[in-house]
């Protein structure tokens, strides 16, 4: 909807306003009639697209799925009810949410050929890596779902990415550890079941701990979507030439594999287990004040949530209660909480507004439930598949969709002419 404009030079801008949150200045003609770029790099005031599916008010904290807001879904739904809102716009009916589960659960396999990429990579190899290749892979197997302009082969794309990716993400995990790779067992919850291929073994029956599924479940709730971040722009952007939409998911997982995003889940408990006691707080707080060391506290600050993050709220007090109900006591929880304590009384970490993010707590949980810390990542690409897949159908079915191509403040040379080597 467009009630006003904004006088840029000499011409009047159309202003923009969403259903909630900041309007947007139309600026696609800015260039035509201006002949000047905008200049945002990092993108901090930059819309990049129109989107129905997740709103974020960064000050405020608040965080909502197609205007859910995430502590009630996560308290109050399961992951697959989340994928279905995300991708079909509305909480589904309990026959939708049982045809949904059961639609995801036929495309769990691998082809099986895919299981040799596994055996090409070293047994040390981060599963982020084998992720990116193996997903990156699926473009060469299934051709059936690849025409991105029918709505029906879009959708059966995104139901095979959420589908296979805990297949994928287990069989990475248990490469590393040198067990055999388990078969999903669709009789299980779609959590249930990627328990079990990662921690289940062939020559015992695999109970599902309802404790663990639940809490796991809640950490995929909270990983699902996050708005344009680095990698959902990734995929968006990959996706906007038209590129295989498997393709488009691993270039979102080597985005996201990054410790400013993604990856701030594993080096934030790697730094809460380098710290190990509460004394020693106080030196990595200083660090972090240092603008001489490089040095950040993982977990803390986002480029969005400047009051406090909803997501690390309700990992704060799943952390506990996970803790408690598996009768683990992990010094980093203590370490974790005190850090936090001190950080948010510091008036750097206060004037900064840098509060804990999502991942700063669920390394802890992860960590109890026995995953290593290099799978971390692999647990949030494997959530933010349905927030990828999601978005990216949104960009494919709005008409307004071109490929992504931004411009630049141009400063190297201006032209000159060619030396040949003996001359120079
Ligand atoms: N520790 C110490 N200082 C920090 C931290 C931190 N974790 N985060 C930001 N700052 C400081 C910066 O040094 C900067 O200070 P200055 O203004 O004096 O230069 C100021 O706060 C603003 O920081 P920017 O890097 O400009 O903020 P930006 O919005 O670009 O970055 C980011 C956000 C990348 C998340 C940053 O806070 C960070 O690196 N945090 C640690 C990594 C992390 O936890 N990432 C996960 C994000 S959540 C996710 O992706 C799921």
């Amino acid at each position: 909807m467009t009630d006003s404009t904004l006088k840029l030079g000499d011409k009047d801008y159309p202003v923009r306003k969403g259903s909630v949150g900041p309007e947007v200045v139309d600026i696609r003609k800015f260039y035509a009639q201006s002949g000047m770029f905008t200049y945002d790099p990092g993108f901090t005031s930059t819309a990049s697209c129109e989107s129905g599916l997740t709103y974020i008010d960064g000050d405020a904290g608040v965080l909502l799925h197609r205007g859910y807001p995430i502590d009630q879904l996560a308290e109050q739904s399961s992951f697959m009810e989340v994928a279905y809102l995300l991708l079909n716009h509305e909480l589904p009916s309990k026959d939708e949410l049982d045809k949904f589960s059961y639609t995801i659960s036929r495309h769990t396999m691998l082809h099986e050929q895919l299981a040799q990429f596994y055996r090409g990579f070293r047994r040390d190899a981060h599963p982020m890596a084998i992720m990116c290749g193996v997903v990156g892979a699926l473009s060469a197997f299934y051709h059936d779902s690849t025409d991105i302009t029918d709505p029906q082969q879009r959708m059966i794309a995104s139901h095979r990415l959420i589908a296979k990716m805990p297949t994928i993400a287990a069989m990475a995990y248990k490469y590393s550890v040198g067990q055999p790779f388990l078969y999903p067992d669709n009789s299980l919850s779609y959590t249930g079941n990627f328990l079990r291929m990662t921690f289940g073994v062939p020559a015992e029956e695999y109970v599902v701990d309802p404790v663990v599924e639940a809490a796991m479940d809640k950490i995929f709730i909270l990983h699902a979507d996050h708005e344009q971040n680095a990698s959902t722009s990734t995929v968006r952007l990959a996706g906007s030439s038209g590129a295989n939409p498997f393709a488009c998911i691993a270039a979102g997982i080597a985005c996201l594999w990054g410790p400013a995003h993604g990856g701030a889940n594993e080096a934030a408990l790697n730094m809460l287990r380098e710290i190990g006691r509460p004394e020693r707080i106080p030196e990595y707080i200083a660090r972090a004040k240092n603008k001489d060391d490089p040095f950040r506290l993982m977990g803390f600050g986002h480029r969005v949530y400047k009051n406090f993050d909803p997501r690390a709220k309700v990992l704060s007090k799943a952390a506990s209660d996970v803790l408690d109900s598996l009768g683990i006591n992990d010094p980093v929880l203590d370490t974790a909480r005190e850090l936090e304590r001190i950080a948010l009384s510091d008036p750097y970490f206060i004037d900064k507004k840098l509060y804990p993010n999502v991942d700063f707590y669920s390394g802890v949980i992860l960590s109890a439930i026995g995953f290593p810390t290099t799978m971390f990542t692999v647990l949030f690409a494997l959530a933010r598949t349905v927030g990828w897949v999601a978005q990216w159908n949104e960009m494919i079915s709005d008409p307004d969709q071109k490929i992504g191509r931004p411009r630049q403040l141009y400063t190297g040379p201006t032209q000159r002419d060619y030396v040949p080597v003996s001359q120079r």
